[in-house]
C-alpha cells in the first residue's frame, strides 16, 4: 500500500489585535506552522482545539481562524478547545487565582450557547469519517461531566460508534488529556495548589472511564489530545495516547520527565507498518515581537480593556459595553 500523511495541529491560538490583549508572536508562529503544515502536504488535517484566544467571547476569532484552515488547501476537522467555547465543568472554585476579583472558574463552564456558537462556524459537536482505511473521530470533551443537553446527545453518538463495524485503524481527536497519569486514578482536587493543573488539564470520572470504554469499544489504535502545549507519547490499556504540541507557547515542562513543551505540530505517515507519528517543530520560533498588551489566563469581562487593543475596529463596535455572543 502507498503510504501518506495526515497531520494533526492544536493549541495555535492566535489571538487578534483587535481584542483587549494580543501576543503578536502567537500569530508570527502559526503563520509559520501554516507554511509548514502546506509544505508537509498531508491528505487529511486534523485540529485539536484552541484554535482561538478568546473565541469563546469572539465571533470573530474563530471565522478569522476558519479562513486561514480554509486557505491551507487540505481536507480539515475540528474539535473545540475550551478557549473556543468553555471550559470543562467545575462546582467549586479553583485554588490557583491571582486575583478573584478578575477570575470566576464556575463562570467559565462551558455553555450549550457557545457549544452552538462554535458549531456555526466549524460544524458538528463530535464527527467520524473513514479515509484510506483509517477512522478518525473527534468529539467535544468539554460536555462530558457536564449534564448540558450536548453531553447527553455526545453519549448517544458514542453508542452508536461502538457499534459499527471497526476500521484497521481509529484514532480519536479530542482536547483535553484524558488523563494525567494513568486512565484510573482519582479525580485531581482543584483546590489543591499542587493539584490544580492536574485537574486543569485532564478529565475527572465517570466520563472519564466512559471514555476509555468507548476507545476501547471502538478499537481505538490512538487518542490525540491538546490543552497542556506539552508533547509526549504513552501507552495505556493497549492504546495509544499522544499529547500534541502547541504551536502558540510550550507548558507544563517538567511535570513529566518525558514531557516536552517544544512549539510545533505532528506528521503521521500511514503505511503498511501501521501509523508512525513525527515531531515537526516550527523552524521558525518567534518568542516576541512587537509590544503584547492585555490580562493573561481567563478574566472576567470587567478586566478587559479594549480600549487598549492595536486595532479600534471591534471596540468602536461594542461602544463600551461587554461583548456578547450575538457580536459580530
Ligand atoms: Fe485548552
Amino acid at each position: 500500500m502507498d503510504s501518506w500523511r495526515f497531520v494533526h495541529v492544536a493549541d495555535m491560538q492566535p489571538g487578534s489585535p483587535k481584542s483587549f490583549r494580543y501576543l503578536p508572536q502567537l500569530t508570527e508562529n502559526w503563520r509559520a506552522a501554516q507554511r509548514q503544515i502546506r509544505a508537509a502536504a498531508p491528505e487529511v488535517l486534523l485540529v485539536g482545539g484552541d484554535l482561538t484566544r478568546d473565541g469563546n467571547v469572539h465571533r470573530f476569532e474563530m471565522e478569522e481562524m476558519r479562513a486561514d484552515l480554509d486557505g491551507l488547501g487540505v481536507p480539515y476537522r475540528v474539535v473545540p478547545g475550551n478557549m473556543d467555547t468553555g471550559n470543562k465543568h467545575i462546582r467549586v472554585a479553583g485554588c490557583h487565582r491571582r486575583n478573584p476579583q478578575q477570575y470566576d472558574d464556575v463562570g467559565l463552564n462551558v455553555t450549550s450557547a457557545q457549544l452552538r456558537n462554535f458549531a456555526e462556524v466549524f460544524g458538528p459537536l463530535q464527527w467520524s469519517f473513514d479515509h484510506r482505511g483509517v477512522r478518525f473521530s473527534g468529539f467535544t470533551d468539554m460536555v462530558v461531566n457536564s449534564g448540558l443537553p450536548e453531553e447527553d446527545a455526545f453519549w448517544r453518538w458514542a453508542e452508536e460508534q461502538a457499534r459499527r463495524p471497526r476500521a484497521r485503524h481509529h484514532i480519536w481527536v479530542m482536547h483535553y488529556a484524558l488523563f494525567v497519569e494513568r486512565p484510573d486514578e482519582p479525580d485531581w482536587d482543584p483546590t489543591q495548589p499542587e493539584h490544580y493543573h492536574d485537574w486543569y488539564f485532564s478529565v475527572d470520572r465517570p466520563g472519564r472511564g466512559r471514555l476509555m470504554d468507548l476507545f476501547q469499544s471502538t478499537g481505538a489504535t490512538l487518542v490525540i489530545s491538546g490543552h497542556i502545549h506539552c508533547r509526549r507519547a504513552l501507552v495505556a490499556d493497549g492504546i495509544r495516547f499522544d499529547y500534541a504540541p502547541s504551536t502558540s507557547f510550550g507548558q507544563w515542562a517538567g511535570r513529566w520527565p518525558d514531557g516536552d513543551p517544544a512549539l510545533g505540530f505532528m506528521v503521521y505517515t500511514v503505511s503498511a507498518d501501521g501509523i508512525a507519528g513525527r515531531f515537526e517543530p516550527l523552524r521558525e520560533v518567534v518568542q516576541a515581537v512587537g509590544e503584547p498588551y492585555g490580562v493573561g489566563g481567563h478574566p472576567l469581562p470587567a478586566a478587559r480593556d479594549y480600549g487598549m487593543a492595536w486595532d479600534p475596529s471591534y471596540a468602536r463596535t461594542l461602544n463600551g459595553r461587554v461583548p456578547t455572543l450575538q457580536d459580530p
